[in-house]
């Protein structure tokens, strides 16, 4: 959640954040962190039964889960598109559902389950720079352990 908010701190219109990671990984605690760090108070839900849930902070995080959908033509009636060319940033489970849907330009996480049963494994490729700058600040946050211990 606090590497989460750093990515959500540093959002910039047009993001795209996918998650990928088996059943429980963490991928909806990550977004959560990226509501808060865009400053919503909003609760995070796990989407799995809803489309697309929407934030409204700094800017408009659109969040969803395509774990439940049957295929490619059910994904494209989401509407994603819509959301970046209307400004928000994008944050999606189980993307790898549609993987061809999605813009090239992205910051994609791969977590994971390390030893103890709360650690977490997490690995981030960034490609284009609005990404390479969502990584730098989740590099950031995880180096300086700046939000370690906190309650959030
Ligand atoms: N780093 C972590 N340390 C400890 N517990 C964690 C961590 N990340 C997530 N959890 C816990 O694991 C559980 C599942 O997390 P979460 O709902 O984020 O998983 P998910 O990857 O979104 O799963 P799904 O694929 O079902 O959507 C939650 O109870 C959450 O509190
Ligand atoms: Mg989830």
């Amino acid at each position: 959640m606090a590497i989460g908010k750093a990515v959500g701190e540093v959002l910039a219109a047009g993001d795209v954040v996918l998650l990928r990671g088996e059943l429980g990984a963490g991928k909806t605690r990550f977004v959560e962190g990226m509501t808060r760090g865009i400053e919503t108070d909003a609760e995070t839900r796990s989407p799995t039964f809803v489309l697309v849930n929407e934030y409204a902070g700094r800017l408009m995080l659109a969040h969803c889960d395509l774990y439940r959908l049957s295929g490619p033509e059910e994904i494209g009636e989401l509407g994603l598109d819509d959301y970046l060319d209307r400004g928000a940033a994008l944050a999606v489970e189980w993307p790898e559902r549609a993987r061809d849907q999605f813009p090239e330009q992205a910051l994609e996480i791969d977590m994971g389950f390390g030893e103890a049963p709360n650690d977490r494994l997490l690995k981030a490729t960034a490609t284009g720079e609005a990404a390479c700058h969502l990584l730098a600040a989740m590099r950031a946050a995880a180096e300086t352990g700046r939000y370690a211990g906190s309650d959030r």
